[in-house]
């Protein structure tokens, strides 16, 4: 299996008659890890529903591999800030349960979660319920689980957002490591300009008006921080 390209053609989004993105255009190649960063209301999560074909396009085209996306799909992976395991279920349970969507028969489902929970280092911790688990280890069995459906796209909005900044610097650490050997395309949204230029080998900078800036990774925090406006607001932001 291969990453999933994935295009936005002069794509506008909104909510209600209100555009929140406009003519954006944006490649991602397979296999691709591009960070999208901008402020706080700028659009990004609602870029990352748009690939997710939960929310569709007012004008202009989304497309995965070539075709045009037109809804959910388990090829396509989304994974938030807030944990969304199932509290009454332990974190093999929580894995367990991507694969039963995926159709993944129930002798081979145990094995796998607790391969991919070993993969995030809870091979411990699989019968543990979400709420005897740290915020970090939450979002661990959230990768895990995400992984375990072997998606070809993998958008993550904020994902660590929520973690203490030692939490946070060694899941972005798991995250590359996972991702070596995962051949997914990853979206990867953050506020944190840091952070993109972590995981990122593209970043770009989302405005109003589609993409307001673009760059290779390594570039300079100072100029990724210029595009994003600069100013008290985005080094609040950031
Ligand atoms: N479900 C929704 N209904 C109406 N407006 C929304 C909805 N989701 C987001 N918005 C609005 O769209 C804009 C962009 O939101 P969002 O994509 O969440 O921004 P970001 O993720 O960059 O912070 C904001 O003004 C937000 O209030
Ligand atoms: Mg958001």
């Amino acid at each position: 299996m291969t990453g999933l390209s994935l295009r936005a053609e002069r794509v506008t989004l909104g909510y209600g008659g209100r555009a929140v993105v406009r003519g954006l255009d944006l490649d991602v190649a397979a296999g691709e890890i591009l960070v999208v960063v901008g402020p706080s209301g700028c659009g990004k999560s609602t870029l990352l529903r748009a690939f997710a074909g939960l929310l569709p396009a007012v004008s202009g085209r989304v497309l995965a591999d070539g075709e045009p996306v037109t809804g959910a799909s388990a090829d396509r992976a989304l994974m938030f800030q807030d944990d969304a395991l199932l509290p009454w279920r332990t974190a093999r349970r929580n894995v367990e349960l991507a694969l039963a969507l995926r159709g993944v028969p129930r002798r081979e489902r145990r094995a796998a979660a607790e391969r991919w929970l070993g993969r995030v280092g809870l091979g411990d911790d699989a019968g543990r319920l979400p709420r005897e688990l740290s915020g970090g280890m939450r979002q661990r069995v959230q990768l895990a689980r995400t992984l375990a459906a072997g998606p070809r796209a993998i958008l993550m909005d904020e994902p660590f957002g929520a973690l203490d900044a030692q939490t946070r610097a060694s899941m972005q650490r798991l995250l590359l490591d996972v991702l070596a050997d995962a051949p997914a395309t990853v979206v990867f949204v953050t506020h944190d300009v840091d952070e993109a230029l972590l995981l990122g080998r593209r970043v770009v900078v989302l405005g109003q008006d589609g993409v307001a800036a673009e760059f290779a990774v390594p570039a300079s925090r100072d100029d990724v921080l210029t595009a994003l406006g600069a100013g008290d607001q985005v080094k609040e932001a950031v």
